[in-house]
């Protein structure tokens, strides 16, 4: 028996090395190691021997199994070198010439500014909410305090979904403060970015699909100051510098004081096209939360107040990134997105 491993190890190795191309190395693997190979008939006569040597018998032809395939995988490595060698002396096969060229992907601007606006106020303890772009009237409108026949309703263009008016494309992303009162129990700070929707003529600065970014704090005794401090905050560590800003009295529904707050122009002193020679840009609207939108969110507004706050994500880039028309972030023209 101790002969014969020998005699099949020195075979099967001969055999390996003689081993011309994968074919062979599988017609090596067949007899040696193979279900029905060599090997294996030797370790079924194993139960035939005298008991003291079927362990030592059953472990040299375990390890000869072994030895065999790390052989043939040796020498499959080998043969590949080999072809490989053999293709690059055939003449057809320049090393020197450039690989064929990957286009690289990158990120579109509002996706960048949106994740540094989300890492800002996760910074300052803010979640991040998200909400259907197809929403209910009643979180579009109703429960933010703007009822069936309310002239505010006029200030959004709406696209109504289906024909008995409860389903709309949200003009605003304003609903989903009154889904994060309602899954959420004060005190709590939120922020949610989405993409909003108004039947508005396309121009330099309006798109019927835009991006805003809605923010949410319920908390005791929450006042203006907060609020200001809040955005000035969060503008500072967006523009890296102290932007001055203004609050001018606004009319939202669903705020009271509400207001517009104005940045100090982040480009110029006297005047420019940007602030329209004024100095100051619109941000966003903000107030304070009204009493009955906290109603209509569940929560008790003897016991709780908040503030809230809404501003366009595309101005906001445009700004960044002096863009002087909305209609570049959803054109597809590959010479504006390569820029970023
Ligand atoms: N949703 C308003 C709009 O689209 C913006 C806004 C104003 C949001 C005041 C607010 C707010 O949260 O308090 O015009």
């Amino acid at each position: 028996m101790e002969n014969r491993l020998k005699e099949l190890r020195q075979s099967a190795l001969k055999r390996v090395e003689a081993a011309a191309s994968e074919e062979d190395l599988r017609a090596v693997t067949r007899e040696f190691i193979g279900k029905q190979g060599a090997v294996s008939e030797l370790l079924a006569l194993i139960p035939n021997l005298p008991p003291a040597e079927r362990g030592a018998m059953g472990k040299g032809a375990n390890l000869l199994k072994r030895s065999i395939g790390d052989a043939i995988s040796e020498r499959k490595l080998a043969l590949e070198a080999l072809a490989l060698d053999a293709q690059r002396a055939g003449g057809d096969f320049d090393p020197s010439l450039p690989g064929a060229p990957q286009m690289r992907g990158s990120l579109h601007p509002l996706t960048l500014v949106r994740r540094e606006v989300e890492g800002i106020f996760s910074s300052m303890g803010y979640s991040i909410l998200d909400g259907p772009e197809v929403e209910l009237d009643y979180y579009n409108f109703q429960a933010l305090n703007i009822p069936e026949h309310h002239p505010a309703r006029e200030m959004q263009d709406t696209f109504y979904c289906d024909s008995g008016g409860k389903l709309v494309m949200r003009t605003q992303t304003s609903p989903v403060q009154i889904r994060a009162m309602e899954s959420l129990s004060p005190p709590f700070r939120v922020i949610a970015p989405g993409r909003v929707f108004r039947n508005e003529e396309a121009d330099a600065t309006h798109e019927h699909t835009f991006h805003q970014v809605e923010g949410l704090v319920v908390g005791r005794d929450i006042t203006v100051g907060h609020l200001t401090g809040v955005l000035k905050g969060f503008l500072r560590q967006l523009f890296q510098r102290d932007l001055d800003v203004r609050l001018r009295p606004g009319y939202f529904p669903f705020v009271e004081p509400g207001f517009e707050l104005d940045i100090r122009c982040p480009f110029c002193e006297e005047g420019c096209r940007v602030c329209k020679k004024t100095c100051w840009v619109e941000f966003c609207g903000c107030g304070l939360v009204h009493p009955t939108v906290l109603e209509a969110g569940g929560i008790d507004p003897e016991a709780w107040t908040g503030f809230a706050f809404g501003f366009g994500l595309d101005r906001l880039v445009m700004l960044r990134h002096g863009i002087d028309d909305i209609r570049h972030f959803m054109g597809g023209d590959l010479r504006f997105l390569e820029q970023f």
